[in-house]
């Protein structure tokens, strides 16, 4: 294996706090709900029955992988950002047709080295790159003769704005240049009582999900009452997207460095922005950033879509 460490630095939760609590309306960014505690309880979400959206994708994999291993075509290299414990990319390589190499990105290396050492353990004949880099890092790809195909699955995308959608997708498109492809999985306009569920189970493992972060705040010298807030989904069908939010119960403070923040009963932090799309919206967001959608698998409910497109020439 290749590590590749361009060292990402870390954001200072406290000091991005700081900033974010002091607009109006007050935010979080979602990128600080992913410690470890964070990590943990994401990955119990996407067991969490309400939360279909893991699984679904998971069954439209299973059940169109032949398709879709005919149109990627054989020896691609795969390319994975955010690859975390590269458990969806090892299905992937499983279903592809003599896969040559792949490259996982990642800005936790302890996750990325555990998941680059299974691949290469369990495919001894594909190349595995590992680079330790965040989202917005400038990546560059050595050579390679077959076809390159990005893989971002899991609706990650749906935590970007539109704006930063696009232009994450065209670097994408940059960085595997003409004839490359991209697998990208996408959650899908519903019922906004089942999106609302997804993002507040029953069992409260999104509340939890959510109130770390104020624990965490806390942990990090904020001076924060994380009882005095409770969570929130909530759908903003303009935006076509949940909202999650931290909303005060009752008239309350944060301090965190130099920023103090008053809350009234009823007032809320946003903390994570997951969009949702209709096919259309999907293929016309790709259009945009220099992306031709080729197929789009869903389940038999429409609940997610896998999209397959190949870099516009
Ligand atoms: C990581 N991301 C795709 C999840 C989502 O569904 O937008 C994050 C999440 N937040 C609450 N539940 C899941």
């Amino acid at each position: 294996m290749k590590l590749i460490d361009l060292a990402p630095s870390v954001t200072d939760f406290a000091a991005d706090a700081a900033v974010s609590l002091a607009q109006i309306p007050p935010k979080l960014h979602s990128k600080h709900l992913y410690d470890e505690v964070g990590s943990q309880l994401f990955d119990a979400i996407t067991r969490v029955e309400e939360y279909y959206l893991t699984r679904v994708e998971q069954l439209i994999f299973t059940t169109r992988m032949a398709e879709l291993a005919r149109v990627v075509g054989p020896n691609v290299r795969v390319v994975e950002f955010g690859a975390g414990l590269g458990d969806k990319t090892h299905r992937l390589l499983s279903g592809l047709d003599d896969p040559r190499e792949v490259v996982l990105i990642d800005i936790s290396k302890a996750a990325l080295l555990s998941g680059a050492t299974a691949i290469e353990t369990a495919f001894p004949h594909v190349t595995v790159t590992a680079i330790c880099a965040d989202y917005d890092e400038a990546i560059t790809l050595e050579p390679h003769d077959d076809r390159s195909v990005m893989f971002f699955p899991g609706s990650t995308l749906g935590n970007f704005t539109n704006e930063e959608a696009v232009v994450f997708l065209r670097r994408q498109r940059a960085l595997v240049g003409p004839g490359g492809g991209l697998i990208l999985g996408a959650d899908l306009i519903k019922d906004p009582e089942v999106l609302i569920a997804a993002y507040d189970d029953e069992a409260g493992v999104t509340r939890d999900f959510n109130v770390n972060l104020l624990q965490r705040l806390a942990d990090a010298g904020g001076r924060v009452l994380p009882h005095h807030f409770r969570h929130e989904a909530r759908w903003v069908a303009e935006q076509s997207r949940i909202e999650m939010h931290l909303v005060a119960e009752q008239a309350t403070a944060i301090s965190v460095l130099e920023t103090s923040v008053s809350f009234k009963r009823g007032d809320s932090i946003q903390t994570e922005s997951c969009h949702k799309y209709t096919p259309e919206a999907l293929t016309e967001l790709l259009a945009e950033s220099g992306w031709s959608t080729a197929q789009i698998w869903m389940d038999d409910e429409r609940r997610f879509a896998v999209v397959w497109a190949t870099a516009t020439l």
